[in-house]
């Protein structure tokens, strides 16, 4: 089965009004491939705006959400509120809400379902630290957190997975393309066991950590990769030599 292409942008906690303004230029302007999909994740509080700004064939994401439709949860915000903001997707479990913001697999597991029932599509992150890799438990440590999602995910079909090792993000240290591959490979074999073949053979496996304008071409023609998660290079007009990867 035929897996589209996946590219989303990662914004992290960066942008004002202008210098987004500059990313929906070169993002609008730029020749996308249209065989790939584009999603880039927003800080919540230009969702909206940028929502507004750029064609509808660029998916908007926000970068967090809670588990519950509303109430007495400060500084939060929902799925049912990003979906009102006519925004589809958002990105849950990023290792930095797991490492600086202390969210369990458990939790990240709830908020995937909770979005979903909602409507929404969802990047679920899961990646492995250096310490992890190191003493040998990269594939423990992905299995377990992709268990957890799946003891909550009844249905894959608007779930992207990124496989992020947290020793690639943000420091220009990327897994070779061969680590990735070993990786991916593995999840989807844990799939085809612990969920179904369909879902194994059918999830778009995005990789995530350093991905450039330079690697991204080595990295996307490996067969399960499906895509990318990209976030310091995706605030500049590099992002989209990173979308048209697989021209
Ligand atoms: P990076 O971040 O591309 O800056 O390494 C990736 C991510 O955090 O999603």
């Amino acid at each position: 089965m035929a897996r589209k292409f996946i590219v989303g942008g990662n914004w992290k906690m960066n942008g004002n009004t202008a210098s987004i303004g500059e990313i929906v230029k070169f993002l609008t302007a730029g020749n996308l491939d249209p065989n790939t999909e584009v999603v880039v994740g927003v800080p919540a509080i230009y969702l909206k705006d940028v929502r507004a700004q750029l064609p509808c064939s660029i998916g908007v994401a926000a970068q967090n959400c809670y588990k519950v439709p509303s109430g007495a949860f400060t500084g939060e915000i929902s799925p049912a509120m990003i979906k009102d903001v006519s925004c589809d997707w958002v990105i849950l479990g990023h290792s930095e809400r797991r490492t600086v913001f202390g969210e369990s697999d458990e939790l990240i597991a709830e908020k995937v379902a909770h979005a979903l029932d909602c409507g929404l599509r969802v990047i679920a992150c899961i990646g492995e630290k250096l310490e992890e890799r190191e003493a040998g438990k990269t594939e423990e440590v992905v299995f377990r957190q992709t268990k957890a999602l799946a003891c909550q995910i009844k249905d894959w079909s608007n779930v992207v997975l990124a496989y992020e090792p947290v020793w690639a993000i943000g420091t220009g240290k990327t897994a070779t393309p061969e680590q990735a591959q070993d990786v991916h490979d593995a999840l989807r074999q844990w799939l085809c066991k612990n969920v179904s073949k369909e879902v194994a053979d059918s999830v778009r496996i995005q990789y995530g950590g350093s991905v450039t304008a330079a690697n991204a071409k080595e990295l996307a023609s490996k067969p399960d990769i499906d895509g990318f998660l990209v976030g310091g290079a995706s605030l500049k007009p590099d992002f989209v030599t990173i979308v048209n990867a697989k021209c």
